[in-house]
Parts: structure tokens; sequence; C-alpha cells
């Protein structure tokens, strides 16, 4: 049997680090977290704690050293910029007295990392052209894009990043009006509405979803896998992340009902000019919905009833999105996406990433 590896993380005090024990102590390894910080060894339950001197201390290399050689450490990680090129400098020195390797790149190049990504979508966002025929406003500034993708990318949830391009495309194409969303979970794709809605100016976001079992404990006989997994979800844990993942809009607001009963709700908040809550504030509803995702419950008769139920809402030239249209577990978005196709002119559709995008014609 393999000798269990033990992996140094110093200083353990850095948010980075803590992820990174996470990491490392699922996949088996034993981890020495050192600080030197007086360390609650409470705090680290599935570690064991070291004290280092400071990087700057001349006693420093031998302390390590020793570490090293009596805990049997050959590997560390190290998130703070000047102990890290220290650190390398000794890895790199023939005359260390315990060999060992550092298992992070340098923290400059962590920083960068998630930064370099978004650029590089983001260029490819601001290049990109519009998907469907007629006007569009400009892209946004690239920076802009960049920072719509870290942000959404920090949300959990399915909403993947080429559909976030389809968003932005579409964003530049909507006419004025509410953006309506069925089943927003913690608010990935909600977040890209509310941002793309703001910068374009279309309206407020209105997310619609119960946050509660009984509306998604059923997707039909094929999605069985999932009807499991839902059981064991915290649903109000999945709204408090909700919550969170929008806060700081001005322009988005909740129902907190299942679709079939929310429609009636998002009429009287129309009637009335808006709706409030205690997390957001009073958000204004048009009454007139320029764009309508549906990402609720999957069930054939379920995405039927959201399209029967809002369509007739939604503006000339407005846009209906069907998440799951491609899916794995049903065919239900399938269905229903078809037969709108069938039955309504439209002056674009495509699929873009599992997702069905439809643009009702103008008359
Ligand atoms: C696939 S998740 C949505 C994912 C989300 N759009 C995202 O970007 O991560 C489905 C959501 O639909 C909600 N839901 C299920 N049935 C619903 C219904 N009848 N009306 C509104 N929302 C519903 C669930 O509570 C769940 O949060």
């Amino acid at each position: 049997m393999n000798p269990q590896r033990s992996l140094l993380v110093f200083p353990i005090d850095l948010p980075q680090s803590q992820a990174f024990v996470r990491t490392a102590r699922q996949l088996g390894f034993r981890v020495v977290a050192a600080s030197s910080e007086p360390l609650d060894p409470a705090q680290f339950p599935d570690c064991a704690t070291a004290y280092l001197p400071y990087v700057t201390d001349a006693a420093f290399d031998v302390a390590l050293a020793d570490l090293l050689a009596r805990q049997r450490i050959d590997a560390v990680f190290a998130s703070h910029p000047a102990i890290w090129w220290h650190l390398r400098a000794l890895a790199e020195r023939g005359d260390f007295p315990h060999a060992f390797r550092l298992c992070n790149e340098s923290p400059y190049e962590m920083d960068w990392q998630p930064y370099g990504e978004a650029y590089r979508w983001a260029e490819a966002c601001h290049a990109a052209e519009p998907l469907a025929p007629g006007e569009a406003a400009p892209a946004l500034p690239v920076s802009n894009y960049a920072g719509l993708y870290r942000s959404y990318n920090l949300i959990p949830g399915q909403s993947d990043n080429t559909k976030l391009l389809a968003l932005a495309q579409i964003a530049r194409q909507l006419a004025r009006g509410d953006v309506v969303e069925i089943g927003a979970l913690y608010g990935k794709s909600a977040f890209a509405l509310a941002w793309l809605a703001r910068f374009h100016r279309v309206g407020s976001v209105l997310c619609v979803d119960p946050w509660e079992i009984a509306s998604i404990r059923n997707q039909g006989e094929s999605a069985r896998l999932i009807n499991r997994a839902v059981g064991n979800r915290d649903w109000q844990q999945a709204f408090l992340g909700f919550c969170a993942s929008l806060a700081g809009f001005d322009n988005v607001n909740y129902l907190r009902a299942p679709s079939d009963h929310a429609v009636g709700l998002y009429r009287e908040a129309a009637a009335a000019g808006g709706v409030s809550s205690k997390e957001f504030g009073r958000t204004t509803v048009d009454g007139r919905i320029a764009l309508l995702h549906i990402d609720g419950n999957h069930r054939y008769e379920a995405v039927k009833r959201d399209l029967e139920t809002w369509l007739p809402l939604v503006g000339e030239g407005g846009w209906v999105l069907l998440d799951d249209y491609v899916w794995a577990f049903g065919d239900g978005p399938r269905r229903a996406g078809d037969e709108l196709l069938a039955s309504r002119a439209v002056s674009a559709a495509f699929v873009a990433a599992d997702t069905l995008f439809v643009r009702l014609e103008e008359t």
C-alpha cells in the first residue's frame, strides 16, 4: 500500500490556502497547515498544525527544513508571493537539507489565471456578430464582458459559457420590457440576465421560483436520477444563494411561487406598477415581457404549461428561451419547443449550448 503523502500549506491564513487544503484532503493527502501567527488547531480539524518563523526571520530556512524532514513532506503550497519566491529559491538550491517541490504556480500567475480566461472569453464575445437579423446595440467594452464572465462563473449552476455568449449577443437586440426567468436556483443565468438588462437598459428582471421540492421532484420518468438527486438539496439554501448572487442589482426581484401561480402575481404586479421584497426592495414591472427564459420543471406537461401561461405576455419581437432543449434526461423542452416553432411565426431560432433561442416575429 502507498504511504499517505504529506503536503505543507504555508501560510495557512490566506483564503487560497484553505481552498487548497479542502481539495488536498478530498484527494487523501495528509496536510500540515503552518503559520507564523498563533493557530487554533480546532479550526483545522483535518490537518496537523505547525509553527514556522516569519520568512524574514534568520531562523526560517532551518525551521522549514526541520519541519519538512520531521513530517516527511515533499511538496509545499504557498500562496503568498514573497514566501513563494523565497521557497522557490530554496527548492532550486542544490544544498537545501530537505528536497521539496512547490505544488502551485507563482501566486501572480494564480491571480491572473481566472482573469486571463475571462478576457479570452470577453474578446470573443466583443467580436461576435448579432445572432438575429435587424439592428443591434454596439458590443460593450471587453473589460465589462470579462467582469460578467468572472462573476457569472462564481455562481453554482449548469448554465455554461456558450449560453452566456448567446445571452450577451441577444441582449444587444432586446426591446424594452421585463425579463422573466422561470427557474432561478442560485441565480446563475438570472445574474447574466440582470447584468445584461442593466447595461443595455432593457428593464427589470423577475425571477419565478418556489425554491421548494414539491415543484421539482417529478421531472418525468427519464429524469429519475435527477428526481432522486433534487430531494437531497436544501432549497432554502438555494434561495439564500439566489439572494446573495443577485444582491447589488436594483433591477431584480423575485416571485417565490410555482410558475402557474406566479403568472397571476406577475399580472397583479404589472397592474400595480411594481413588486417588492424584503431583500430587493421595490422593482418596477412593465407587464410586457422582452425575454422569457423557461428553466423550471422540464417535464413536457410543465414546459408546455409554462409556454401557454406566459407566452401571451411576451411582446412582439420578444425572445423565448427554452433551457435543456437538448437534454439527456428527457424530451419535455424539445417537444414543447418544437410545438412552439410549428405554431408561431418566428424571425430567428437557433440552439446555443443546450438552449433553444426563439425570437417571435413582429407583425
Ligand atoms: C435547472 S434549475 C434552474 C437553473 C438556473 N436557471 C441556473 O442558471 O442555474 C430549475 C429551477 O426551477 C425551479 N422550478 C421547478 N419547478 C418550477 C415551477 N413550476 N415554477 C418555477 N420554478 C420552478 C426549481 O426550484 C429550480 O430552482
